[in-house]
């Protein structure tokens, strides 16, 4: 297991033994993309899937790329949003797959952002007992997260990604001009993750988006191809150490265990939405790292600074006629899937760029630190 490769030009490569793969981050990838997965799919044969809205805007470049490239293609497309993530769309998509009689042969193209991904990710690898998979992201999130790492899967009543595979995808293709299309609220949502790349193990990658966050959010595509290949490189790397997240991978939840409390209160939906939400999280998690004397309290003002200046919430002021019960947040967190033996699984911080998984939190500390974010 050795890292990726982060040259600029060439494919990235997560190193998996046997299932590594390739992702290629670039402008028009999509019209590329049927020549591009030749030589890697079983049969000339894919089942593309997608949401509705990115049908509309991307789906005939796909497709025509994929008729040039003599790939027999069919798709099924989804409402967007992510009350797609079920057990109800899974049906019905494994119900449309097995109706058109796919093979073992077939490959799956996630064409989407982080909800298409997931459950097209979870019905491949079920679906004949697993199906060859290809991500194509169309969200800066999906980009720089979700379509990398292999988690799959969907939401139930209990709670969010409960049910789901490890799966990863033979390749990914992220297009970086579809991002052109993608509302500004959800590239900045998507900003945040890729923050937390640089919060957790990269202080000169935060330092390079301090200096050119502001121009890679107003539209640079060289900015925004370098930040979405470092940010793989990153998360490359640490799925490449712990695909099963025994361990390190852990670090890539900075900010979620906040953040999922902050989004189960406001209902996973347009109130907060899960980049905000990772936002003001990785805020709170700053927070109580100094609060534990772990981080310099400069460094946290200075997380806080950039993702303000960006125009992402930092303190929960920013949702207003919204009040918060410090209890009810606290509850959630311990339901979180980051529960081990009943302890509390945080990433914290020992500066910017040294994230660290502990354990170890009291709940006194905990509630201190969200008593005071709730009066904030
Ligand atoms: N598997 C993982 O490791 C992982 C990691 C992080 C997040 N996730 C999951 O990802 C999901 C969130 O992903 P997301 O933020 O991409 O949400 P999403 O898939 O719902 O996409 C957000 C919105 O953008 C629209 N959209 C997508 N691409 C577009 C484009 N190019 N132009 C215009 N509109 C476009 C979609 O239709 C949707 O309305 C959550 O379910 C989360 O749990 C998974
Ligand atoms: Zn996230």
């Amino acid at each position: 297991v050795s890292a990726p490769k982060t040259s600029a030009a060439g494919p990235l490569r997560v190193e998996l033994g046997a299932r590594s793969y390739d992702i290629l981050v670039g402008a028009g990838l999509l019209g590329e993309a049927g020549a591009l997965m030749a030589p890697l799919l079983p049969s000339p044969r894919v089942a593309i899937v997608t949401d509705e809205t990115v049908a509309r805007l991307h789906l005939a470049t796909l497709e025509a790329s994929l008729t040039r490239a003599r790939i027999g293609h069919e798709s099924i497309a989804f409402a967007p949003g992510e009350a797609t993530k079920e057990f109800g769309a899974l049906a019905a998509l494994l119900d449309a797959l097995l109706e058109a009689k796919v093979e073992r042969s077939t490959t799956i193209l996630a064409l989407g952002g982080g909800v298409v991904g997931d459950l097209a990710g979870f019905a491949a690898s079920i679906a004949l007992r697993g199906l060859p998979f290809i991500q194509l992201p169309t969200t800066l999130l999906a980009q720089v997260d979700s379509a990398v790492g292999g988690k799959t899967g969907i939401n139930t009543r209990q709670g969010k990604n409960l049910v789901g595979s490890f799966y990863q995808p033979r390749l990914v293709l992220a297009d970086i001009a579809t991002l052109a299309t993608l509302p500004r609220r959800e590239l900045l949502a998507g900003y945040a993750e890729v923050v937390k790349y640089g919060l957790i193990r990269d202080a000169d990658f935060f330092a390079w988006l301090e200096a050119n966050g502001e121009r890679l959010i107003a539209g640079d595509e060289s900015l925004r191809r370098q930040a979405v290949l470092k940010s793989c490189a990153i998360k490359a790397a640490i799925v490449a150490a712990d695909e099963r997240e025994s361990g390190e991978r852990a670090l890539l939840n900075l900010g979620h265990t906040f953040g999922h409390a902050l989004e189960a209160e406001t209902g996973f939906g347009p109130e907060l939405l899960h980049g905000e939400a990772v936002a003001l999280g990785m805020i709170m998690a700053f927070d109580l790292s100094v609060l534990l004397g772990l981080c310099p309290p400069e460094d946290a003002a200075r997380a806080r600074r950039h993702l303000a200046a960006m125009g992402l919430p930092t303190d929960l002021a920013h949702l207003p006629g919204r009040r918060f019960d410090p209890a009810a947040l606290l509850d959630h967190m311990s339901r979180d899937k980051k529960v081990r033996d009943g302890k509390m699984i945080f990433v914290l911080a020992r500066g910017i760029g040294r994230g660290i998984v502990a354990d170890a939190v009291e709940p006194a500390q905990l509630r201190a630190l969200l008593d005071r974010a709730v009066a904030a």
